[in-house]
């Protein structure tokens, strides 16, 4: 066991178990997030609170978990078919980019960033918006693509151009079950 580890086991107590821990780091997050060794960067990204939307449910199907990673992508698990695959999709894709469901973390050091905006999770959602600007980017559930960009006015017009957002995110929902 590596040093650090030692200095961050969890639970000694009686009848308490070791627990590895790992730090990670996440932009603009003033303390890390220590996490058990070989758990997810989504359990990172929960932990923090931060807003990820989880639309398949971590199964490396969409792109609600993106994230840029800017240190340590040597203490990662390699990227899986399933998130290559769904990386293809993503419009603001990075070489550092990983899916947060997909990365294991198995050392110190990691730095991620989080992609600007929020993730749309049905167009209806925006109905309250009508009329106001954007105050961030919208992005596509699925695909990550920006919607809408910040400052834009959100028109009735513009959320009816957006329906086959809600039918993406129906189709990828039912896939994600079919996939256990
Ligand atoms: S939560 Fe869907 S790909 Fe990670």
């Amino acid at each position: 066991m590596h040093a650090c580890d030692v200095a961050r086991v969890q639970g000694l107590g009686a009848g308490k178990v070791m627990v590895a821990m790992k730090r990670v780091a996440i932009e603009g997050l003033v303390d890390p997030i220590d996490v058990q060794t070989h758990k997810r960067l989504l359990d990172v990204l929960v932990a923090a609170g931060t807003p990820v939307l989880m639309a398949c449910g971590g199964k490396g199907l969409c792109a609600t978990c993106h994230v840029y990673v800017q240190a340590g992508a040597e203490h990662l698990s390699p990227r899986t078919p399933r998130e290559q695959l769904a990386l293809r999709m993503l419009s603001d894709k990075r070489p550092s980019s990983r899916l947060a469901c997909q990365a294991k973390v198995s050392g110190d050091g990691v730095i991620v960033g989080l992609p600007g905006g929020r993730y749309l999770t049905a167009t209806k959602d925006l109905e309250s918006l009508v009329g106001r600007r954007a105050e961030e980017r919208v992005l596509h559930p699925v695909d990550g693509r920006v919607l809408i960009e910040a400052g834009k006015i959100i028109t009735r017009s513009r959320i009816r151009e957006l329906s086959q957002v809600d039918v993406d995110l129906a189709e990828m929902r039912t896939r994600s079950l079919s996939m256990g």
